[in-house]
């Protein structure tokens, strides 16, 4: 399976919310990734729900929420009810990771455990065949526009080996944090099946075809 792309809007003007809205209905981006901060788990704070409702209504792409935020269940069906796709959650976030992962699939939404880029692939052992897809933080999170953290090659290929060995075909893993164009083949080469860009994209001339490119590395 080729990998996909999920343009992170953290970074744009959002007074030109819809101009972007429109750049990444018309490009080749499989998804949108929508980046949900409570200012405590990260120190800052995005957008939520309310601004992702307005969303839905001008996307046609699958929403991807990541949520940078504290017990994250107390939002998973907002996000159902926003239509999400896709839910990511931090396993640091979550003392009830399990459930938190169930309830999200209860509701239709692919399930995603978070990794910060200090965790561990191991923490994954017993949670991973509960999960849809597994987004592995390729810098600190909180912000857009930081430097790519290449430890992170060695993550994807311990998720990879350990998807295998569990029988988790084809397990999608995505990648959040300082992708570009000079990163994103060696990050597909090692794993990846989900590049997240935002500062790449959206600082392109042209982002649009920033998005193809990361596309067809
Ligand atoms: C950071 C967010 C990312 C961010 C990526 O906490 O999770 O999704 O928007 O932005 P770039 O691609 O600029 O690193
Ligand atoms: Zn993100």
């Amino acid at each position: 399976m080729s990998h996909r792309i999920s343009p992170s809007i953290l970074g744009v003007d959002f007074t030109e919310l819809g101009k972007v809205l429109n750049i990444i209905n018309e490009s080749e981006a499989d998804y949108i990734h929508l980046d949900v901060m409570d200012g405590v788990f990260v120190p800052n704070i995005s957008f939520g729900f309310p601004v992702i409702k307005s969303i839905s209504s001008h996307i046609g792409k699958p929403m991807d929420a990541h949520l940078m935020i504290t017990d994250p269940d107390r939002y998973v069906e907002r996000c159902a009810e926003c239509g999400c796709s896709m839910v990511s959650v931090h396993y640091e976030a979550c003392t009830h990771l399990d459930r938190i992962l169930s309830h999200i699939r209860e509701y239709g939404m692919k399930a995603g455990i978070a990794l910060n880029p200090h965790t561990p692939a191991s923490v994954l052992e017993y949670s991973i065949e509960k999960a849809d897809f597994v987004l592995l933080m390729s810098v600190n999170p909180g912000f857009g526009g930081q430097k790519f953290i290449s430890s992170t090659y060695r993550k994807i290929e311990e998720v990879r080996k350990m998807a295998d060995r569990l029988g988790l075909k084809d397990f999608p893993i995505e990648i959040d944090g300082g992708v570009n164009s000079d990163n994103a083949g060696k990050l597909v080469n090692a794993g990846a099946g989900i590049l997240v860009a935002g500062n790449a994209v959206f600082n392109a001339p042209n982002p649009s075809e920033m998005i193809r490119l990361l596309k067809w590395c």
